[in-house]
């Protein structure tokens, strides 16, 4: 997809936000290895210059969740410990190699073909144990197969046992008894191992903010680009300072009639004389079309999206004539007034993970 650098919306990162962030955790979770998800494009971002301030902030690796993620990363410089948090397919692990991206291994089957895979491969893989202890993604279920799979890895010249991680499906809830039966088999499931590998890790942004976990590495996700895990169930522990806003300009601006429609469907009319103004936004974007009804900033003030939200753009009621190129706000601040990520996901009734991710490629990312 063609990134579209000559129209006026664009995604800003604030990277001094998400270095804050990242401060703020390191300080709170001290003497854990802090490795930061920028899978999905780095939560829609941008992986590669998240991941370029993570490390700066002194974070120990990343986490993706694709083999691809995992290449872009290291193509564009980058040689701090990836860790792949998706299933690889056996045919693709001399790239694992050739990358130097830790894999996790989630079944026996696997295990014993990317050990007979690797017989040929001058040095070995990284892996991680998936444990399943209730999320029923990805992991092993049952304890004897993780012994077995942890002896066979100590065993082998192939593979080399790194990690041990289970990921949990209730941490950002206040009720936590699914968090503690989930917590209370993973430590089952340690203390029948022969050993422990160099990392123990169950912590997502939510077990890191809300819980005592028993691990020593964190995989650390949505915090890092400022948002509550929880939406806005729980009170975060320390602030977090959201990283992304979204802005475009008008582009037309025009004084219409009572009782003309507006958009596809004419599903709005105008009540009165009203000025509508034009933004270069729509679902090809990721903005979609339920944003109908809700609002954006101009000059500080709310202005409701009329009419269905097209492909590429979008109109919105002015309360008064504003000038072609006036900047308007979808999410982020202007003038004392601001837009969240989270408020946009209850409009549309989901979350803001979902939100940030959907943004397109389409739309530039610009780093402040
Ligand atoms: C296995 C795993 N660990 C860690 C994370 C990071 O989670 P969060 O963004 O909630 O911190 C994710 C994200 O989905 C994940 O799938």
């Amino acid at each position: 997809m063609a990134i579209s650098y000559h129209r006026p919306t664009k995604i800003i990162v604030d990277l001094q936000a998400i270095k804050q962030n990242l401060k703020n955790e390191l300080a709170h979770n001290q003497g854990k290895d802090v490795f930061v998800a920028v899978k999905a494009n780095g939560y829609g971002h941008g992986a590669v210059p998240v991941s370029k301030a993570a490390l700066e902030s002194g974070v120990t690796g990343l986490c993706v969740a694709t083999i691809d993620e995992a290449i872009e990363l290291r193509e564009s410089g980058i040689d701090a410990p990836i860790l792949c948090l998706g299933i690889v397919a056996i045919s693709v692990l001399p790239l694992a190699l050739t990358y130097d991206i830790t894999i996790p291994v989630a079944t026996l089957d696997w295990l014993y073909a990317a050990d007979e895979a690797l017989k040929t491969a001058t040095k070995p893989l990284n892996i991680h144990i998936a444990v399943d202890t209730g999320m029923g993604r990805i992991g092993f279920v049952h304890p004897e197969d993780v012994q077995t799979a942890a002896l066979f890895l100590d065993s082998v010249e192939t593979m080399t046992w790194e990690g041990i991680f289970t990921h949990f499906s209730t941490a950002d809830q206040e009720e936590d008894m699914y968090w503690q039966k989930q917590n209370q088999r993973f430590q089952e499931v340690l203390t029948q191992l022969p050993r422990l590998p160099r990392y123990v890790h169950v912590s997502n942004s939510a077990t890191s903010i809300w819980h005592d976990d028993l691990g020593n590495m964190v995989r650390f996700g949505i915090a890092m680009y400022g948002l509550n895990p929880s939406g806005t169930a729980l009170v975060e522990s320390y602030p977090l300072y959201p990283a992304l806003s979204l802005v475009s300009e008008l582009v037309q601006v025009k004084q219409v009639p009572q009782g003309e429609g507006i958009g596809y469907g004419k599903t709005y009319e105008t009540s009165e004389e009203e000025w509508i103004g034009t933004v270069p936004i729509g679902y090809a974007d990721g903005y979609i079309r339920k944003m109908q009804g809700f609002h954006v900033l101009v000059e500080g003030q709310v202005c409701e999206i009329v009419g269905r939200v097209c492909m590429d753009q979008l109109m919105i009621r002015l309360p008064k004539e504003v000038a072609i190129g006036t900047r308007v706000t979808l999410i982020g601040k202007d003038c004392g007034n601001e837009i969240t990520l989270q408020e946009v996901a209850e409009h549309v009734g989901t979350i803001h993970y979902e939100v940030s991710c959907l943004f397109s490629e389409r739309i530039p990312r610009e780093y402040i």
